[in-house]
């Protein structure tokens, strides 16, 4: 009797380490070390904040299993297979630049794991996929909202672009904000560089040899930060313009003074949330974290909820069922804005534009799809 009690015991303490002690698992597919950590830590930041407010689903406590990609595309892979064939998760959350999303997807989507990236925007990540989504817009919209904003606001006639060529969410960017500019009667040049680039003097140089009135640059903040600086020194005195990848607080360290007046596109900014949800996240991550949400950090928040969601709609944590409940989530409210998804997988909201004055991201304006 007292040996079969304790086969019984072992085999329930088992059970329980297998099934996460009754936990719901969620992964989290973020770049917490390398080149652009700072995107995985604001992000997970912000899902920690909706974790911490609504805690549970389905009568259990959510797990976030965290898992780095370390800023690398192969990783990005790696990270995606072994939080399904080794944690087991119901689904990921993540990743967050484009090319590791479109690396990490389409492991989720063998594998039929319903995956949601907060902030990945090139149009492929959730192209001919079932199982991946986006808790953000998509870069036509957002290419397009830059051109309109170089065109209008700053009353730029020439651009010249500067591409991360081994970015996908950069290439695509850029090409989208190309074909609207130049519809619009600007005149375009373009320059390359990749991440990780430490000097960007040749192509400045070109650059400033043709007197632009904007420097686009749809790539991440730490090759705008040096390029900024850079530019800054070679005399060019105009503005920059970025999008969304620009948003981090490293942009203002690396970047220093020289970074004021770099203008990008992006999905919130905490003076102005959309909603009120919105507000009760800015109050909450303040009384946190003591600094404002970034963009990222409001996606993660609706990430996590935009999944909780979906898993109670779905009242199973079924991978088909909570892949349908995704696709079928309607006006949601987020931090930033009515949250709903298309059968693409998509999501269609306003972005905002954003400004780096006095060493601060500042609102300028809202720009509606
Ligand atoms: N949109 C970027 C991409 O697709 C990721 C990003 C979003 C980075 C928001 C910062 C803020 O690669």
């Amino acid at each position: 009797m007292k040996k079969v009690f304790v086969i019984l015991s072992i085999a329930m303490l088992l059970a329980s380490f297998a099934f996460g002690a009754g936990t719901i698992k969620i992964g989290v597919a973020f770049p917490m070390t390398g080149n652009i950590a700072a995107f995985g830590e604001m992000t997970l930041q912000g899902a920690k904040i909706a974790q911490a407010l609504y805690p549970d689903v389905l009568g259990k406590k959510i797990e976030l299993i965290v898992a780095d990609n370390r800023s690398d595309k192969t990783e990005a892979a790696n990270i995606v297979s072994r939080l399904i064939d080794y944690n087991h998760v119901v689904a990921i959350i993540g990743e967050i630049a484009s090319s590791h999303s479109l690396a990490g997807g389409s492991i989720a989507e063998k594998a039929h794991v319903p995956m949601l990236s907060p902030a990945s925007t090139n149009p492929l990540v959730t192209q001919g996929k079932h199982y991946v989504f986006r808790a953000c817009f998509v870069d036509p919209f957002q290419g397009h909202v830059a051109a309109v904003f170089a065109y209008k606001n700053l009353k730029a006639r020439t651009a010249v672009v500067l591409t991360d060529v081994v970015q996908d969410y950069s290439v695509g960017l850029s090409n989208f904000f190309i074909k609207d500019f130049v519809a619009m009667g600007g005149k375009v040049y373009r320059e390359f560089y990749q991440s990780g680039d430490q000097d960007f003097s040749a192509q400045l140089t070109d650059a400033l040899s043709k007197h632009p009135d904007v420097l686009y640059v749809p790539g991440y903040y730490p090759e705008i930060a040096l390029m900024a600086r850079q530019a800054r020194q070679l005399g060019y005195t105009g503005p920059f313009l970025a999008g969304d990848g620009a948003e981090a607080p490293q942009l203002i360290k690396i970047g220093g003074d020289a970074v004021n007046g770099v203008y990008y596109t992006s999905h919130f900014n905490s003076a102005h949330p959309f909603t009120s949800i919105g507000k009760k996240f800015v109050a909450k991550y303040e009384a946190t974290y003591k600094t404002s949400p970034s963009a990222l950090a409001a996606l993660g928040f609706d990430s996590y909820l935009l999944l909780r969601d979906a898993i109670k709609r779905a009242n199973s944590t079924d991978l088909e069922k909570i892949a349908e409940a995704l696709r079928t989530t309607k006006n949601f409210e987020g931090a930033t804005g009515y949250i709903t998804i298309d059968k693409y997988g998509n999501t269609i909201k306003s972005a905002v534009v954003n400004e780096v004055k006095n060493g601060k991201f500042t609102y300028v304006t809202t720009i509606n799809p």
